[in-house]
């Protein structure tokens, strides 16, 4: 069966990487080339073959109908343009072109929101992996215009080191994080404030988001817990979290408290809500958990591509 022809850029890199695995067995899309900036020229055993790295200027942009860009956020823009010049669709995964970082108007790949914009869509941003994570769990009280007027959503996630991407860092050096926990980016100015503020301000003005993220000591996997003030207390809070994700594929809301290793290496979000105790307000905590590198990035871009290309959604995906 002929197979759509893939490119990633980035592909050294650790969404890179995961994006080459999961295109190997993809039933529908196969890899025709992948780049590397430092490390190109090398070659890297991934899902089961070897993949080449070639130099981001020496891809071969007409032999593909689909390119997946994993550049840095700065780098990327550039290269998504040149590969629609050669008449590929392209999903981008840094932030180059999501909410609040561009002027354009592009479909953001947040799929369980976007899916009829993202059907046949050439060009997709694809989110941030916290965004992914945050965004999700708070969709039923967005929609549901549930919110506590002039209140604060209050975010306290954790990530893996992977979120960091592989290029050297002294803080990310083992003897640096492991057995050690410790908040980064404070002061609510995180990068990827400016996607969950659209988001959220698609719905209501009125309320405020404070995110905190933290560095865990794994590879992979990120943690959210999520506070949030009602403007009436909810009977029963988590029949409105499953009645919302009836029917999703890769959303699974649970009565048990989620954790990193019911989704590593799964295209999956997990979450659950609790009511607090002993506070005059009406307050839920929202936690939820994804793989970074696979719903958080690789995976929801192949299943944002699935719905560009019109295949089953789930097609090629670990769930
Ligand atoms: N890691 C995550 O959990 C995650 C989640 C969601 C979204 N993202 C986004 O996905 C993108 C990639 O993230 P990552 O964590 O995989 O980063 P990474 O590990 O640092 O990989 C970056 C990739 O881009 C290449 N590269 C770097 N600078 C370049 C340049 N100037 N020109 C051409 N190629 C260049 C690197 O090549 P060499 O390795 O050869 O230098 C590598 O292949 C970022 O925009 C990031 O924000 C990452």
């Amino acid at each position: 069966m002929h197979k759509i022809p893939v490119g990633v850029f980035g592909a050294s890199g650790y969404a890179g990487r995961e994006l080459c695995g999961l295109l190997a067995n993809h039933p529908h899309f196969s890899l025709a080339f992948a780049t590397a900036n430092a490390q190109r020229g090398e070659r890297a055993f991934i899902g089961g073959s070897e993949v080449r790295f070639i130099a981001t200027d020496d891809a071969p942009l007409r032999g593909a109908e689909l390119v997946f860009s994993a550049l840095p956020h700065g780098a990327s823009a550039t290269w998504v343009e040149r590969a629609q010049e050669h008449g590929a669709r392209v999903v981008d995964l840094s932030s180059d072109l999501r909410p609040g970082h561009t002027s354009l108007d592009i479909p953001y790949g947040l799929t369980e929101v976007n899916r009829a914009v993202l059907s046949g869509a050439e060009v997709i941003a694809n989110p941030g992996c916290y965004p992914t994570a945050i965004l999700l769990s708070l969709l039923p009280l967005l929609e549901g215009g549930l919110l506590r007027e002039d209140s604060t959503i209050v975010v306290d996630a954790a990530s893996g080191v992977t979120g960091a991407g592989n290029s050297p860092k002294p803080e990310l050096l083992f003897g640096e994080v492991t057995e050690n926990y410790r908040a980064y980016g404070v002061g609510n100015e995180h990068r990827h404030l400016p996607e969950m503020r659209a988001l959220v301000h698609r719905h209501t003005s009125a309320v405020d988001l404070l995110f905190t993220p933290h560095l865990l000591p794994v590879a992979r996997g990120i943690l959210a817990t999520v506070t949030v003030q009602l403007n009436a207390p909810l009977a029963d809070p988590l029949a409105l979290w499953q009645s919302r994700f009836a029917g999703e594929p890769f959303v699974e809301v649970t009565d048990a408290l989620p954790t990193l290793r019911d989704v590593q290496h799964r295209n999956v979000v997990r979450m659950t809500v609790r009511q607090a105790a002993q506070v005059r307000t009406p307050t839920l905590i929202l936690l939820s958990a994804i793989d970074n590198l696979v719903k958080g990035a690789a995976g929801q871009a192949i299943q944002n591509a699935n719905v560009s290309f019109g295949f089953n959604e789930t097609a090629g995906l670990p769930r």
